[in-house]
């Protein structure tokens, strides 16, 4: 059976999105897969509460509890290596990852940023779409390597920018389209319908 670890700092929106999918769309039987873990930097993270009940291991690596940053990754990929992982997702992930942990996850780790990479890398994505003055904005699906925010791209969806948009309501009409994007991507790695 494949493992799938997601990864979360907050609400966990996207982590929701996934199991639902791999649920609903019945991963284990049609990919052999299920979401074994879902591991978060913060404890206090809403989303871990939502995997419980869901019958998934839930777990925290606080980064707080690290003086280094390298620490912080080896206890977090101890945590997830209990899993052993065929994907290692992170949904809504805010922690910067070193390139030990990026090199020993190459070729199976995946992100969601929300802009239309390669524009907008790192923070205030939507702010900054509205003040480039772009009319279009969206997401991207993208695998992870040492350049932050700019792996292979696996997947893109597209949004209007409208008049009279603020960052919340891009934002809100962006995750719309996270929610729709990532399970199918990860449906479309798991079944190597995207290689
Ligand atoms: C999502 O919009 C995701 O694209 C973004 O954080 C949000 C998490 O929401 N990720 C990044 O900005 C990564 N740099 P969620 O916790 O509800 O899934």
């Amino acid at each position: 059976m494949k493992s799938v670890v997601i990864l979360i700092s907050g609400a966990g929106s996207n982590m929701q999105s996934i199991v639902s999918a791999a649920l609903r769309e019945d991963w284990a039987g049609r990919h052999g897969a299920r979401i074994a873990a879902v591991i978060s930097n913060r404890p206090d993270a809403a989303g871990l509460a939502w995997a419980r009940e869901q019958g998934i291991a839930a777990e925290a690596v606080d980064h707080r509890a690290f003086a280094r940053r390298e620490d912080f990754d080896t206890a977090l990929a101890e945590a997830i290596d209990r899993h052993a992982p065929t994907l290692l997702v992170l949904a809504g992930f805010m922690r910067i990852l070193g390139s030990a942990f990026v090199a020993h996850y190459a070729g199976r780790m995946v992100n969601i940023h929300p802009s239309l990479l390669p524009a907008f890398t790192g923070l205030d994505t939507h702010k900054r779409a509205l003040e480039a003055g772009c009319t279009v904005h969206g997401v991207t699906v993208h695998r992870v390597t040492a350049d932050l925010d700019l792996g292979p791209i696996l997947g893109q969806a597209v949004v209007p920018v409208l008049p009279g948009d603020t960052p919340e309501l891009l934002a809100a009409r962006v995750l719309a389209q996270e929610h729709r994007l990532y399970p199918r991507v990860l449906a479309g790695l798991l079944s190597g319908e995207i290689s």
